[in-house]
């Protein structure tokens, strides 16, 4: 696992730059947040999600089950996997190739959610992701950042909204106009899905999707995309105001 844009040299130095953690179910926002505070802060943006997607893609790849975890492991150690920070979030080559719009579709997207219920697999995962940020200067998001990867992060944003708003907008995304193209969707079944990785993700043993006890949650059901950003921006200029 690589990343393009951070050199690994920070393990035992304090930060010299904050870590924001971004954390929340499928569908809250945490990508357009997550890019819109990286571009206003000048960080590196790193989306830990496309980590486990492009493991899910690999193990698909090479017909391995998502249930046996050491054979996950093995495979994570065979893959090269490299974040290059773009403006609106990661490209991600999963061993040089590029796979950035591979690792959103429905089948990537259902096994990465069980390849990451796996304790090891996460340990693997959370070790690479620590090198990545150590050196501060990063927005990280995820589901597990202000638990589990970043503790001690300077900033942890909780987002949230209600279940059926995700959805919605989720279907608005894989659809665009309402005319999907591909193949059939509906809304329903959107909310379907996301419904059963959220179960998951927040059901699984280790590190469960939660927040941390000291993150600020910002629900964004009522709230417009210029509002839910103006909102997050001020959480971060106001944390590190206290930090300084
Ligand atoms: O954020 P995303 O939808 O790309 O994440 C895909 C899956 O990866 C998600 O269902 C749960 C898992 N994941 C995780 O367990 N921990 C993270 N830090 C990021 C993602």
């Amino acid at each position: 696992m690589s990343t393009a844009a951070q050199p690994d040299t920070a393990k035992h130095s304090p930060r010299q730059r904050p870590v924001i953690a971004i954390d929340g179910p499928a569908g809250a926002g945490k990508s357009t947040v997550a890019a819109h505070l990286a571009r206003r802060f000048g960080f590196l943006n790193l989306e830990t999600g496309a980590m486990y997607r492009a493991l899910a893609l690999k193990a698909i790849q090479n017909d391995h089950s998502f249930d046996e975890e050491a054979a996950l492991v093995d495979l994570a150690q065979q893959t090269t996997i490299t974040l290059q920070p773009v403006v609106d979030g990661n490209r991600v080559l999963l061993d040089g190739v590029d796979v950035t719009q591979r690792l959103r579709e429905k089948d990537v997207t259902a096994a990465a959610s069980k390849v990451s219920v796996h304790p090891r697999v996460r340990a693997w995962m959370v070790a690479q992701q620590q090198k990545l940020g150590g050196q501060g200067g990063v927005v990280m998001e995820g589901r597990d950042i202000g638990t589990k990867v970043f503790p001690d992060a300077e900033v942890k944003i909780f987002l949230d909204a209600a279940p059926e708003v995700r959805g919605n907008r989720r279907y608005r995304q894989v659809s665009p106009a309402g005319q999907p193209v591909a193949a059939p969707v509906t809304e329903e079944a959107v909310l379907r899905e996301m419904k059963e990785r959220d179960e998951r993700d927040r059901n699984r043993a280790d590190s469960p999707l939660q927040p941390a006890e000291d993150a600020v949650i910002l629900d964004s059901t009522a709230l417009t995309l210029e509002q839910v950003l103006e909102q997050a921006e001020a959480i971060v200029t106001g944390r590190m105001q206290q930090s300084r």
